[in-house]
C-alpha cells in the first residue's frame, strides 16, 4: 500500500470528472413540483425607483409567484461583513444588472421571459463608474489605509530616484459551473439549501436572518446548506453564492414548493462581483547596484457599489506590495473606491496579486533605467535574515532566493537571455522577451477569528470511515487531501475512506474555503479527530499498538483494522470524534496595521519566455518553467495541477481577460464570445512545472506541508515582465509602462508611446 501521505493519489472525483458523472447541483434530479427562478434587473447604473408595476410579470404563462423587498420577512440582506448588499433592492438600485424582483415560474424559460415583462420606472441618478471618477468625486469606503516603515526622507538622499504607474483590470471567475442554488422547504420551518458555495455556513446564517420574522422565528439551527462540489469557486462563491441561494430560500419559504436558481451565464457574469481593477502609483529610490532604498507606493482600487471583503482585499494588497522584497523606508497608501458598479469580491490570491504587480513593475523599472538585468536588481533585494515586512513581520523562512538559484540553472536562463536578444536584434518584427518573477504569499486570513475549522470523523464497526469536515470541494482536490491524512492515521487505504459532502448539520460554525486554507485547517481538524479515535482504540486494545497496511499489530497479535473496529464497538468505545483546530501565533492590529497576520509563507519563482508580433501586437507565452514550494506536499499530483492551473489562470489575466463597460456602466462582456479565458491552445508549448523538492514547512502545519491554492497565480507575474522586456527590445526604451491585461492594442500602444 503506498504511503497515504506524500503521494500522488488521484483527485477522489477524477474519474467522474471526466466521464460525466460527477453530480453537480444542476444534476440531481428535479422534484415534480420544482419552481424555477429568475430575477428582474436594473438597467441603470444609479437610479431612484419610483415605481414597480408586475401585473404583466404575474400574468405571464408559467408563473406562480413574483416577490419584491416588501416580501421579505427578515433582513434583507446578503452582504457578508457590513449588511450592505440587498437581495433585492428597494428605493434605489446601484449597479446594473442589480435584483429588484423575483420571479418563480414552472420553468427556467418562463420565469426568465417573464422577468422581461416588470415595469419599473426609475430616476436615474449620476453614476461613478471608473477609479478616476470616484477619486475626483472621493466616493470611498473607508478612509485611505497606510502603512509605513523606516524614515521617507530616504527618497530624496538616494542615488537615483524614478516614478511611474500601473494599471491593472480586473478579472472574472468563470467557473465552468455557474451560480447555483436548490432550497427545500421542510417540515416545522426547516429549510435545506444545496449550493454552489464556497462559504456554507455563512449562507446558512443569512438566510436564517432573511427568513426570521418576530412572528415566526427562524434560527441558524433551522436552516441546513449542503455542498457536495463545485465546478470550480476561485474566490467567486465565497460571498456571491449568498444572492442565489436567499432568493431560492425566500421562493421555497413564500411557496411551500422546492426552488432551484441557476443563473444563466451573461446574467452571473453581470450580477456578480470580480477581481478588483487596480492603479498603481510608485515613488522609488535606489543606488548603483538597484537596492532600494525607499518606496512610495500609492494603490487605489475599485471596489464597486459596497463593501464586500474589499476592506480584508485591499488590505492583502498591502500586505504583498514587498513580495520577496526588503523596503526599509516604506510608505504604503491604499485607497479602496466605491462606485456604481458590481460589488468586486474574492479572486484567487485575494488582491495579492495586484499588490504584486506593483512591486513587479517597479523592479523592472529600475533594472531598465540602470541597464542592468532585472534578476540580479530582484536578488539584491531580497529579503535577508532579521529583515521585517512593512507591517512589521520578521521574515523568517524566506527561500525565494534558493528556489531561484536552482530555477536560473534548470531553465537557462542566461544563456537563453542572451539567445533572445541576438534573436531581436536580427529579426524584423517578432520580438522575444523573458522574465524571472519570485513569489512570497502569506499564509492564514488576515481577519484573524476565521482561521478555525472542525471536523467530524466517524469508525464504523466494519472498519470504514465516515469523514467529514468544514472545507468545500472546489476541484482543488481538498476532500483527497483530508482523506489521505485521515487514512494515514488508521494505517488504512483510501478504499476504506467515504468523504461526505459538506453540511452545516454536521460540523458548524465554518469559515469559508478560502485563502488557500482549506487543507492547514480542516487537514488538521481532520487529523485531530482521528487521533481521539486513535487514542481509544489502544486504550482499548492495551500495549504497544502499531496501525499500519490496513491491519493492527497488538503484541505479537495482528488483526484487520476492521475487526479492532467491531471489537471496539461490542467494547462499547465511542467511534465518532469532532476535531478542531485553530492556528496559533497570528495577531493584527489593524488601526497600525502591524502584527504578525501569517503562520507563514509560501514561495515560488517562474521563468516564462514571450514573443510578441510588432506589427499586430499578438503575444504568446512560448515556454514556462515553473518552481512551487508546497512544503512536503500531501500529494504532489493535486499540488502540481494547482501550479499549472493558478499559473495558466494569471496568465489570463494578464493577457487576455478583458472587461468591458460603456459609459452607462453595463458590463459589455459579459459571455465567452467577448471575454476570453486561457484555452488548451494557449498553454505555452513548453512547460516544465515542478515542486520545490527541498520545500518543508518550518511551522509545524499538516505534515509539514504548505498551502498551494493561490500562491502560484502569482507566478504568472513573469508574463508581464518578460512582455515589458520584449518591447523594450522592440523599442530600445528603458522604462515602458505596459498595462494588464496586455491585449494586442495595449502592447501596440507599448510599442509607439510605451
Ligand atoms: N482549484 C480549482 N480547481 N478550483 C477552484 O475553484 N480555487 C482557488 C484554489 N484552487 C480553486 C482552485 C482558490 S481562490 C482558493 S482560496 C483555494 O483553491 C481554496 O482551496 P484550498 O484552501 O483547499 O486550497
Ligand atoms: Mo480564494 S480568493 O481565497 O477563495
Amino acid at each position: 500500500m503506498p504511503d497515504a501521505v506524500h503521494s500522488s493519489v488521484p483527485h477522489d472525483s477524477a474519474q467522474r470528472h471526466v466521464a460525466g458523472t460527477a453530480i453537480y447541483a444542476d444534476d440531481v434530479p428535479e422534484p415534480k413540483n420544482l419552481l424555477h427562478l429568475a430575477f428582474g434587473q436594473s438597467p441603470h447604473a444609479h437610479a431612484r425607483i419610483v415605481s414597480i408595476n408586475l401585473d404583466a410579470v404575474r400574468a405571464a404563462p408559467g408563473v406562480v409567484a413574483v416577490l419584491t423587498a416588501a416580501d421579505i420577512p427578515g433582513a434583507n440582506n446578503v452582504a457578508p461583513v457590513f449588511g450592505d448588499d440587498q437581495l433585492l433592492a428597494t428605493e434605489k438600485v446601484i449597479f446594473v444588472g442589480q435584483p429588484v424582483f423575483l420571479v418563480a415560474a414552472n420553468s427556467a424559460k418562463a420565469a426568465r421571459m417573464a422577468a422581461k415583462l416588470g415595469e419599473v420606472v426609475y430616476e436615474p441618478l449620476p453614476a461613478i463608474l471608473t477609479i478616476a471618477q470616484a477619486r475626483a468625486a472621493q466616493s470611498i469606503l473607508e478612509p485611505a489605509q497606510v502603512m509605513v516603515r523606516g524614515d521617507m526622507a530616504a527618497l530624496d538622499a538616494a542615488p537615483h530616484r524614478i516614478s511611474g504607474k500601473v494599471e491593472m483590470g480586473g478579472q472574472d471567475h468563470f467557473y465552468l459551473e455557474g451560480q447555483i442554488a436548490i432550497a427545500t422547504p421542510g417540515e416545522g420551518g426547516a429549510m435545506h439549501i444545496l449550493s454552489s458555495t464556497q462559504h456554507p455556513s455563512e449562507i446558512q446564517h443569512l438566510v436564517a436572518h432573511m427568513l426570521h420574522s418576530q412572528d415566526r422565528p427562524v434560527m441558524s439551527a433551522d436552516v441546513t446548506v449542503e455542498v457536495r462540489r463545485m465546478g470550480g469557486g476561485f474566490g467567486g462563491k465565497e460571498t456571491q453564492a449568498a444572492l442565489f441561494a436567499a432568493a431560492a430560500a425566500l421562493v421555497a419559504d413564500k411557496t411551500g414548493r422546492p426552488a432551484k436558481f441557476r443563473a444563466d451565464r451573461d446574467d452571473d457574469m453581470v450580477m456578480t462581483g470580480k477581481r478588483h481593477d487596480f492603479e498603481a502609483e510608485f515613488d522609488v529610490a535606489f543606488d548603483d547596484d538597484g537596492r532600494i532604498r525607499a518606496l512610495r507606493l500609492e494603490l487605489a482600487s475599485r471596489c464597486g457599489c459596497s463593501a464586500d471583503l474589499s476592506l480584508a482585499i485591499n488590505d492583502r494588497a498591502m500586505f504583498h506590495a514587498d513580495n520577496c522584497y526588503h523596503l526599509p523606508n516604506v510608505e504604503i497608501v491604499s485607497h479602496r473606491y466605491k462606485t456604481h458598479t458590481v460589488s468586486n469580491t474574492a479572486f484567487r490570491g485575494f488582491g495579492g496579486p495586484q499588490g504584486m504587480l506593483a512591486i513587479e513593475r517597479v523592479m523592472d523599472a529600475i533594472a531598465a533605467h540602470l541597464g542592468r538585468d532585472a534578476v540580479s536588481v530582484r536578488q539584491v533585494n531580497f529579503y535577508r535574515p532579521g529583515d521585517r515586512t512593512p507591517y512589521g513581520m520578521e521574515v523568517t523562512d524566506f527561500v525565494a532566493d534558493c528556489i531561484i538559484s536552482e530555477l536560473l540553472e534548470s531553465s537557462n536562463y542566461a544563456a537563453r537571455k542572451m539567445a533572445i536578444e541576438s534573436f531581436n536584434a536580427t529579426h524584423p518584427y517578432l520580438k522575444r522577451g523573458i522574465a524571472l518573477t519570485p513569489v512570497k504569499f502569506g499564509i492564514s486570513f488576515t481577519t484573524t477569528h476565521l482561521n478555525q475549522a472542525g471536523a467530524l470523523v466517524h469508525l464504523y464497526a466494519d472498519g470504514s470511515i465516515g469523514l467529514n469536515h468544514g472545507g468545500t470541494e472546489m476541484g482543488q482536490g481538498l476532500n483527497t487531501k483530508v482523506a489521505q491524512i485521515v487514512a494515514d492515521v488508521f494505517g488504512v487505504g483510501l478504499d476504506v475512506v467515504r468523504i461526505t459532502a459538506t453540511r452545516t448539520d454536521k460540523v458548524p460554525n465554518t469559515s469559508a474555503t478560502a485563502a488557500s486554507s482549506g487543507t492547514d485547517l480542516n487537514g488538521m481538524a481532520a487529523w485531530n479527530a482521528a487521533q481521539t479515535l486513535r487514542g481509544r482504540l489502544v486504550e482499548f486494545l492495551g500495549g504497544d499498538v502499531v496501525f499500519k497496511d490496513g491491519k493492527v499489530t497488538v503484541g505479537n497479535q495482528v488483526y484487520d483494522f476492521g475487526h479492532v473496529c467491531r471489537m471496539a464497538h461490542m467494547g462499547r468505545v465511542s467511534l465518532s470524534a469532532t476535531g478542531f483546530y485553530a492556528t496559533p501565533k497570528i495577531h493584527y492590529d489593524r488601526k497600525s496595521h502591524t502584527g504578525r497576520p501569517f503562520l507563514y509563507f509560501a514561495y515560488g519563482a517562474a521563468v516564462s519566455e514571450v514573443v510578441i508580433d510588432t506589427l499586430t501586437g499578438e503575444s504568446r507565452v512560448v515556454r514556462a518553467d515553473l518552481l512551487h514550494d508546497a512544503g512536503r506536499s500531501i500529494n504532489p499530483a493535486l499540488d502540481l495541477g494547482q501550479v499549472e492551473g493558478a499559473y495558466v489562470q494569471g496568465l489570463g489575466w494578464l493577457m487576455t481577460e478583458e472587461l468591458v463597460w460603456d459609459d452607462k456602466g453595463r458590463l459589455l462582456t459579459h459571455a465567452p464570445s467577448t471575454y476570453k479565458i486561457p484555452c488548451a491552445s494557449d498553454r505555452p508549448e513548453v512547460m516544465n512545472v515542478h515542486l520545490w523538492q527541498a520545500g518543508e514547512n518550518r511551522e509545524p502545519t499538516i505534515h509539514r506541508s504548505k498551502a498551494v491554492g493561490e500562491p502560484p497565480f502569482m507566478l504568472a507575474l513573469s508574463v508581464l515582465s518578460a512582455l515589458t522586456h520584449a518591447v523594450q527590445q522592440a523599442t530600445g526604451r528603458p522604462v515602458i509602462t505596459l498595462d494588464a491585461p496586455a491585449t494586442p492594442e495595449r502592447i501596440l500602444a507599448a510599442l509607439r508611446h510605451g
